[in-house]
């Protein structure tokens, strides 16, 4: 095997092995003579392997000391107005549980759980589904230490119960999933393929005759040239919770577009992007296993999977107006006089400024049997755009 070239950055000894593994065990499964893995399959692997996939084998991905920051890790203010929104629903259905996908470090479970204590609406339980074992012991340990009183609320699950009555919470980890790459041909669509060449990944394309995309983008009349992904395995996500939710509300917190503004003419490269030590990139087959990758969500992908499977199409918007419209300034004029008020102060801009996180990020929320409006949908509700 070919050793990977670091081009102005140096891997440690153990970060060389495991990238070197990762990409014998990646070529192996190609084989001396094909097929090539579909860019799903490669992303799966390259972020989830059991031993040596990203997520898989360090939990020191969040910080500023990893590869990226996300909203619970700037402030805590995010994940208590998220709680706001999360009592509104307990309150009214008081059998309800809280389940979390995707937990990451823990901080957003955290921050919602004291908002929740704060609003004397504990949930029974809250369960949270975390595919990381490593990610899993470094929760444990955060609520160990930040929460031990409500330690006895929380529980990890493989996966969701067959039927589940609750409020589901997935903040940033629809991105997280494999996307499916295509180029528009002058012949069709192609997919994006990794395959080898002897001992070395490369990226190569073939004509996709599954059908997938044949009618996806009739109205958006894509051009020649054009590259995109498509998130079949978020979708297929969302079909198998919403035949699990008996009653409830599925939120879901991600960057990402109505479909028209992911696929707009502009974003002919598409939105697949990957990260390390907080650089972004467009080369996936650098160091798999130590960067991440990541891609934008097609919100109206979302809701026609939820609708399909019978959910309500509840509320969307941006995460600046779910967050204003679920108390994000209240909470922060609560520290106004203490240090923590300065410090919150970068980060809440960072939430709800168009060039931070407030425009690109949005909400959607997904129910089942609820009959009331969702606080985070109170002041502007942009459904019209999906
Ligand atoms: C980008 S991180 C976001 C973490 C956290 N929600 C946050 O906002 O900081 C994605 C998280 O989803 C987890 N994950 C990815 N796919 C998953 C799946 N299918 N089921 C459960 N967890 C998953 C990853 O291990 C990681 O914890």
């Amino acid at each position: 095997m070919s050793k990977i070239s670091t081009p102005n950055v140096l891997l440690s000894d153990h970060e060389q092995l495991r990238t070197e593994a990762l990409t014998r065990i990646i070529a192996a499964q190609i084989g001396a003579d094909g097929p090539a893995l579909g860019f799903e399959q490669f992303m799966d692997l390259a972020l989830y392997h059991p031993d040596h996939g990203y997520y898989m084998s360090s939990a020191e991905k969040f910080g500023s000391a990893g590869d990226f920051v996300t909203a619970p890790g700037l402030t805590s203010l995010f994940g208590a107005s998220i709680g706001n929104q999360v009592g509104q629903i307990i309150d009214a259905n008081p059998e309800f549980g809280v389940l979390e996908y995707g937990a990451g470090a823990g901080q957003l479970a955290v921050a919602i759980l004291r908002q929740l204590e704060k609003l004397e609406s504990l949930p029974r339980c809250y369960e949270i589904i975390e595919i990381s074992p490593l990610l899993r012991d470094r929760q444990m340990e955060l609520f160990a230490a930040e929460i031990p009183h409500l330690l006895s609320l929380i529980s990890w699950l493989e996966q969701c119960p067959a039927e589940y009555c609750g409020v589901i919470l997935a903040n940033e980890l629809l991105d997280a999933m494999p996307v499916m790459r295509f180029i528009k041909t002058g012949q069709g669509f192609a997919e994006l393929v990794v395959d080898r060449k002897g001992e070395e990944l490369i990226l190569d394309q073939r004509g996709l005759t599954d059908g997938r995309l044949d009618d996806r983008f009739d109205s958006l009349a894509l051009e020649v040239d054009y590259r995109s992904e498509v998130n079949f395995t978020a979708e297929a996500w969302v079909s198998d919770l919403a035949a699990r939710l008996g009653s409830g509300a599925v939120l879901l917190i991600d960057y990402g577009y109505s479909r028209t503004e992911f696929y707009h003419p502009q974003r002919q490269q598409g939105t697949f992007l990957c990260y390390f030590r907080h650089s972004g990139a467009d080369d996936p087959l650098r160091y798999p296993g130590l960067q991440d990758m990541t891609a934008h969500v097609d919100f109206t992908a979302m809701a026609e999977a939820a609708d399909e499977a019978g959910l309500d199409v509840s509320g969307f918007t941006t995460q600046a107006n779910f967050l204003l419209s679920c108390g994000l300034l209240e909470q922060l004029e609560l520290l106004n006089g203490s240090d923590d008020y300065l410090d919150a102060l970068g980060p809440v801009k960072q939430l709800l400024l168009p060039g931070g996180m407030g425009e690109t990020f949005k909400v959607l929320a997904l129910t089942r049997g609820l009959d009331y409006p969702l606080l985070g949908f109170s002041t502007r509700d942009i459904r019209h755009t999906l």
